[in-house]
Order: structure tokens, then C-alpha cells, then sequence
């Protein structure tokens, strides 16, 4: 075991501070990665503020972070994967069965035995699992991803949750050139989807609150975009979507939403208010629309993503801030005000 230094809070109202963090020494399968950048997740901040009590309750001191990009340092004497020095990423689990149905059809994330990266009990060291608000993590190799070389690491950081959350789903349903696809909030997860489904060759809209987005969403990629509070605009688009991505964060009218869909439309969740949202069965029924989650991807998906984000240069839009910011970095996130993800320089906590 070793000692890594971390930025952790310790309560649902308190701010980040400095911390040190034990880590395990590399077991055989065991990948250690020094952490170059880390993405700021709307869930750190879901999970910090402890606002998923009823279904992931927080364990204190949380040290979050699950959008890592590093340099391998040590590696098992069974790893050959890597080797040190090779770029390397680690997204949202670091563990999982290996051996259930779901771990076998490549879906690690629908595992029951899963580990998260975060507030995650530790099988090894006992507690939770810290996330990647740190200077190193140790993580089994089957959960470390190859990151293409040509891709700006501190954009390539937030591909590992905001990336995969966006692909994965656009994958399943069908997302491709002939298709109407929407993207519900244009945030971390959102620009992802927006780069996505424009690379995929679907025609992109984007529904924002913020009209200050409009010009940012069409260079990001957006045919067209609305202003969701304006129901005139909403309605020219009724009945017309294939597929619509909502990552909003916060309660909202999903109705508004399912409406907009056609005949076998489907509208994919991927944004995790706690609080319940009210669907109104007419909607689904009328067309045969459909209304889904999305958690995540599997590792092998994760590591597709990742490829096809090497072949077409794409990488998230991020504002690169010291770890000593990440308490402001918190705030602003909350009222939308990132373009598009914070990507903590993890060289900065060399200070500490
Ligand atoms: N399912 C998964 O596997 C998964 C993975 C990662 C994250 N998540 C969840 O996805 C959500 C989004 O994460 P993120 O990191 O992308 O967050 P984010 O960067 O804060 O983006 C959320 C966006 O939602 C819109 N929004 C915020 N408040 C709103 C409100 N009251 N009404 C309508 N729109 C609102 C804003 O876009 P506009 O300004 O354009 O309106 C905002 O930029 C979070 O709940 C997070 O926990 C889920
Ligand atoms: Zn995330
Ligand atoms: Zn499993």
C-alpha cells in the first residue's frame, strides 16, 4: 500500500480539500497509472453533494473522478497490455465479475458485481474506491483502456464517461445517416452526443435553455437548434425524431420530448435526476414511441469509442483548470456555465 495525493470532500456541504489516499501496491493484473487529467462529471457532483441518497448514498471523504487519462508507471508481472510508459484510461468501473452473463456479452456495466471507479466498497484495501481527482490510481487491466495517440489528452479525458454515455446509445438505436436525431442539453454528456451523432451522419437538433448555446452547438456539429422554452419552435418538430438523447441533469418535462418523436421513436435517458418524472402513457402510445435508459458502455464498446474518436479527431470541448479550482468549477457546473467539461490538469496537485 502506498499513499497518492487526492482532493476529497468530507460531507455533502463542504468544500474539496487536500488529502492523501491509500492505494494498493500492483497486484499481477494491477495497471498503475499516473493521472495526467481528470473530467469533471455532473455525477462527482451528484455524488459529492450526496443527491442520489436513495440510490448510491455517498460514503465520506469521496474522492471522484471517473474520466482518467495518465501514464502507465508499474505494471503486474502479468499485465501485457501495457507496459510503463504507454498512455492509458480508466473510466467509470474498475472491477467486475468477469463471469456473469453480462460481463460475458461484453456489458461489465449491467454486471451485478461491478466495482465503480468512486464510492464503490474496496475489495482490496477495505472502504470505498477514490476516484480520479488524484495523482495515481491502481486499477485491474481488463478495466484500463488504450487511448489513440493523435487525441489531446485533456479532451480525451471526459471520452471516458461523457464519451461512452453519448456513443453507446446512439450505437444501439440506430443512430446513423438517414435518421433525425435530438440531443436534450447541451452540456458535458450533450456536446459529446452532438459530435456523435454529426459523425455518425444523422441529421443533429439540439434542444437547449440557453440561448446563448446556439452559435457553439452549430459549430459543434448541430443542423439546427431550439430553444426548449419556446413551444412554437418545439412543435415544428412533432412527430418527426427517430431517436432523441435527454442529458439533463435536473427535473424537466419529458413529455415535451416523446411528442416530438415518430413512429417508433425512441427517447434514451441518459441525464439522472433523482427525483421521478412523470410520463404521460398517451404519448408513448400513440406511435409506438418507446422511452429507455442508458448506462454508460462495456469496456470493449468503451475501447470502439475511443478508436473512433482517434479515426475522426474528436475529442470534448474542455476549459483546463488547476485541482485548486475545483470548488468554483463545481458552482459554475451547476448553472450550466462550462464550455463544455472541466478537465483538471492533475500536474497541479504536485503543489500540495
Ligand atoms: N447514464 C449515465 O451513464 C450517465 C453518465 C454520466 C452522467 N450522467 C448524468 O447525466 C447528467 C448530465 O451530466 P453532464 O456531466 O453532461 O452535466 P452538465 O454538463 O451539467 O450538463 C447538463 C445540461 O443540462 C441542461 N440543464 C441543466 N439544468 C437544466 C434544467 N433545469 N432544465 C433543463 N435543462 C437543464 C444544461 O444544458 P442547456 O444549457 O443546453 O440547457 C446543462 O448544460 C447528470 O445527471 C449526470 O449524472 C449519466
Ligand atoms: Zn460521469
Ligand atoms: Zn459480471
Amino acid at each position: 500500500m502506498y499513499k497518492a495525493k487526492a482532493y476529497s470532500v468530507s460531507s455533502a456541504a463542504s468544500p474539496f480539500a487536500s488529502t492523501t489516499i491509500p492505494r494498493r501496491d500492483p497486484t499481477e493484473h494491477d495497471v498503475q497509472i499516473e493521472i495526467l487529467f481528470c473530467g469533471i462529471c455532473h455525477s462527482d457532483l451528484h455524488q459529492a453533494r450526496n443527491e442520489w441518497s436513495n440510490v448510491m448514498p455517498t460514503v465520506y471523504p469521496c474522492v471522484p473522478g471517473h474520466e482518467i487519462v495518465g501514464r502507465v508507471t508499474r505494471t503486474g508481472s502479468a499485465v501485457k497490455k501495457f507496459k510503463p510508459g504507454d498512455l492509458a484510461a480508466v473510466g467509470c468501473m474498475v472491477d467486475s465479475d468477469g463471469t456473469c452473463p453480462e460481463c460475458r456479452a461484453g456489458f461489465e456495466q449491467f454486471c451485478p458485481n461491478f466495482v465503480l471507479t468512486y464510492n464503490f466498497p474496496d475489495k482490496h484495501l477495505g472502504g470505498v474506491t477514490y476516484g480520479g481527482y488524484s495523482d495515481s490510481i491502481v486499477v485491474h487491466e481488463r478495466f484500463v483502456l488504450r487511448v489513440p495517440a493523435n487525441l489531446d489528452l485533456a479532451g480525451a479525458a471526459p471520452l471516458l464517461c461523457a464519451g461512452i454515455t453519448t456513443y453507446s446509445p446512439m450505437r444501439h438505436w440506430g443512430v446513423t445517416k438517414g435518421k433525425k436525431a435530438g440531443v436534450v442539453g447541451l452540456g458535458g454528456l450533450g456536446h459529446m452526443g452532438v459530435k456523435f451523432a454529426h459523425a455518425l451522419g444523422a441529421h443533429v437538433v439540439v434542444f437547449t435553455t440557453s440561448a446563448g448555446k446556439k452559435d457553439d452547438a452549430l459549430r459543434l456539429g448541430a443542423d439546427e437548434v431550439v430553444i426548449s422554452k419556446n413551444a412554437g419552435e418545439m412543435n415544428k418538430h412533432a412527430g418527426s425524431f427517430d431517436f432523441i438523447l435527454d442529458a439533463v441533469a435536473a427535473p424537466h418535462d419529458i413529455n415535451a420530448y416523446i411528442n416530438l418523436l415518430g413512429r417508433d421513436g425512441n427517447l434514451t435517458m441518459v441525464g439522472a435526476p433523482e427525483q421521478p418524472l412523470p410520463v404521460a402513457v398517451f404519448g408513448l402510445i400513440m406511435r409506438r414511441r418507446s422511452f429507455s435508459g442508458s448506462l454508460i458502455g462495456g469496456i470493449a464498446e468503451t475501447q470502439e469509442m475511443l478508436d473512433f474518436c482517434g479515426k475522426h479527431n474528436i475529442t470534448s470541448d474542455v476549459e483546463v483548470i488547476p485541482i485548486q479550482k475545483v470548488n468554483e468549477a463545481y458552482d459554475r457546473l451547476v448553472k450550466s456555465d462550462v464550455k463544455y467539461r472541466f478537465s483538471i490538469d492533475m500536474a497541479s496537485l504536485k503543489s500540495e
